[in-house]
């Protein structure tokens, strides 16, 4: 079994060697919109004196840099991305440049980064379920946040992605990896960069290593590393004051029935991922 760091040695997630296609993904629409409570974070201002309450943010595992890239170009914040994937790393700063914006990139381990450093926002989506300990990962990004900043996390969901894989594996295994890609392809019909669709059918399907998580879960995480939920996905990122533990463990535990309905019965793809936006308690 390959580890973590071979699988994307020469295959990044989100690869193409068509460096257009990035650029013109990160012009053609904010994809930050797809997290509106992020979105709305990015935004916001301190009350005082009006300056922006996100100024400086730290992305782990940063991949081809959809995100700092978008970052950079829709929100102007002071980036700074790792990742210990080189290529990915080249790419994403390539891209950076091409929009004519800067990050500083680090090639680099979660486990053995050093910063000293703290920053307004810490964020890493799709990242920390693919390492040795998740939990450890989670705590050593949060000790990057200041006082009062923040924390965004996207991780796959326990109920969530269990219909999606066990769909697509299966069928993998009894009808080979090929079919199993095509029919990925036609779970996804908007992907039409096929380095760029192989690079997910990889990452989504025949990955060495992944975990997965709930909020219950994440909600002792977050108490644990001193933080305070704000707001998650899994209510569609409404007021948390609507929603006690219980409420929220039923919406967790609907989404296998959700997440089955739309990969096996309509054929449309959804990966079974969360996220969660915590707050560093001062
Ligand atoms: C699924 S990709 C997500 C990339 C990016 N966040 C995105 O949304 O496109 C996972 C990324 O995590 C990186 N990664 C995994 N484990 C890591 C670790 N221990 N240290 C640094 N990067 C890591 C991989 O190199 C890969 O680029």
């Amino acid at each position: 079994m390959k580890t973590v760091k071979e699988f994307y040695k020469d295959q990044p997630f989100n690869y193409t060697d068509d460096r257009d296609f990035y650029v013109n993904n990160i012009l053609k629409s904010n994809q930050i919109l797809e997290y509106p409570d992020l979105h709305q974070l990015l935004l916001s201002r301190c009350n005082f004196f009006r300056q922006p309450l996100i100024k400086t943010i730290i992305e782990f595992g940063c991949g081809t840099g959809w995100l700092t890239n978008s970052l950079l170009h829709y929100y102007q914040k002071q980036l700074t991305s790792i990742d210990f994937t080189e290529k990915a790393v080249d790419i994403a700063s390539d891209i950076s440049t091409r929009l004519n914006k800067f990050a500083e990139y680090k090639v680099a381990d979660i486990f053995e980064y050093q910063d000293s450093k703290l920053y307004d926002l810490v964020v890493s989506m799709g990242v920390l379920h693919h390492t040795k300990n998740c939990r450890e990962a989670f705590k050593k990004i949060s000790k990057y946040v200041k006082p009062g900043g923040y924390l965004y996390v996207g991780l796959y969901h326990l109920y969530g992605r269990k219909p999606m894989l066990s769909f697509l594996q299966n069928y993998a295994h009894w009808h080979g990896e090929s079919s199993a890609y095509n029919l990925f392809k036609r779970m996804n019909n908007t992907m039409d960069n096929k380095q760029h669709s192989y690079s997910w059918f990889r990452d989504q399907v025949i990955h060495p290593h992944e975990t997965q998580h709930t909020l219950v879960e994440l909600s002792e995480w977050i108490a644990d590393i001193g933080f305070t939920l704000q707001s998650t996905s899994i209510n569609k990122y409404k007021p948390l004051k609507y929603f006690d533990k219980q409420k929220l463990s039923e919406l967790e535990h609907s989404l296998e029935s959700y997440s089955y309905k739309k990969n096996v019965e309509e054929l449309i793809f959804t990966p079974g991922y969360f996220t969660v936006c915590a707050k560093r308690n001062i």
